[in-house]
């Protein structure tokens, strides 16, 4: 089944041909080029110009699907699709983070801090500056408006970590080598005030990675604590607003569930399904049946998805990204 959706896709992309002609975007019957924060043009992609990626934290599907925000999410928003066998791979949280951008978990299953060094460094963010495609961290509460912060979390004066804040095992970027050695790619890292200034600006990078603060993202609350946040503070961007509407793919998952129990022991369950949720107009849905995917994906195929969007294959990473199946997109030419 990969295998034959790889070909597929391989031999319509040789069939076109690299695209040359910059991303535009239609704004109000004008037309203007999009670029990345720092003035970067968009690099067009095959299916989509832009990825956005939000997650949250510790639940099982069922308490996620089952607040009408999530259900409606991939019901209701334009192109939305339920990935409704998606599992992530690890526990506890930082190992899947890690995957998220480089398509293995290193063997990790700690949160505390790391270093991930040498070629180990070798994530998704190599892949994007190499090919001059735009990226950005943003997460909440990120005690700096821009730079590498390391530290595991913001302290109070007397030492005590500041509560429902930012963590670094949330933040994958600041845990590599290649980004936090390296102060261009260190300012690529924000707070997630500058998401809401870039988005204004019509200056969100190609590539966004989004985390909530440990509030926001259910960790330190539940899955309605979290609904009732993306329905406040997304909902009506992720609907209506053009950066998640125009040649884009938009993700919102989980990194891990809720329960850990039997992780890897039970047979037959590795007891780490979650919600995920896409959406966006790289997603044609042709008929009902596309609104719900059950192929098996995990965390590696974001960046699988990615490399084939703008690499025209997988793998590159020499990872998971090999083997974990890239989300289905429209094929050209179908219907
Ligand atoms: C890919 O995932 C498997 C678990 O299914 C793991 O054993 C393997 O180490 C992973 N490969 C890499 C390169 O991370
Ligand atoms: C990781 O690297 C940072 C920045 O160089 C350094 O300050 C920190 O001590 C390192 N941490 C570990 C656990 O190696
Ligand atoms: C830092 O990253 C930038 C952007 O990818 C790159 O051009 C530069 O070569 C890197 N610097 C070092 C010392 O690796
Ligand atoms: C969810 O979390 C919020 C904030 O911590 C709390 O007020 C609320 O009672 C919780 N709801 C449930 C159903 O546990
Ligand atoms: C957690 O997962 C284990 C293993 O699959 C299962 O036996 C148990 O019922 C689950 N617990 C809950 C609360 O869902
Ligand atoms: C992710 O999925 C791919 C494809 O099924 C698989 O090869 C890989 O081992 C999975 N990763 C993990 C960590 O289980």
């Amino acid at each position: 089944m990969k295998t034959t959706i790889a070909v597929a896709f391989t031999t319509v992309l040789v069939a076109l041909g690299a695209s040359a002609s910059p991303a535009v975007h239609r704004d109000h019957g004008k037309r203007h080029a999009l670029t990345g924060p720092n003035g970067e043009p968009y690099v067009p992609g095959k299916w989509f110009d832009r990825f956005f990626m939000i997650i949250a934290e510790n639940m099982d599907f069922w308490p996620v699907e089952s607040q009408s925000t999530f259900a409606n999410l991939w019901k209701q928003a334009p192109g939305g699709r339920l990935l409704a066998n998606y599992y992530a791979v690890e526990h506890p949280s930082q190992p899947n983070y890690f995957d998220h951008i480089a398509a293995t978990t290193f063997g990790w299953n700690s949160d505390s801090v790391v270093n991930i060094t040498g070629s180990e460094s070798f994530s998704i963010v190599d892949l994007l500056e190499e090919k001059g495609i735009s990226w950005g961290g943003y997460a909440e509460d990120y005690p700096i408006t821009q730079g590498c912060y390391v530290p595991y979390a913001p302290e109070n004066p007397d030492g005590t970590q500041v509560p429902h804040s930012y963590v670094r095992k949330h933040f994958p970027f600041i845990s590599f080598e290649t980004i936090y050695t390296n102060e261009t790619r260190c300012n690529k890292l924000y707070n997630a005030d500058m998401f809401w200034k870039h988005l204004e600006e019509g200056k969100l990078p190609q590539f966004v990675y989004f985390a909530p603060n440990l509030l926001n993202d259910g960790h330190d609350t539940n899955a309605s604590y979290f609904a009732n946040y993306v329905q406040k503070t997304w909902i009506d961007t992720f609907y209506h607003n053009d950066y998640f509407n125009t040649r884009a793919l938009n993700y919102l998952s989980l990194d891990e569930s809720g329960n850990t129990t039997g992780f890897n022991t039970v047979p037959g369950d590795n007891n780490n399904h979650i919600y995920a949720a896409i959406w966006g107009d790289a997603l044609t849905n042709r008929d009902t049946y596309d609104k719900y995917d059950f192929a098996r994906y995990n965390h590696s195929s974001i960046t699988a998805t990615l490399e084939m969007n703008w690499w025209g294959k997988t793998g590159l990473l020499g990872r998971n990204d090999t083997y974990a199946p890239v989300f289905a997109l429209p094929y050209d030419g179908a219907n």
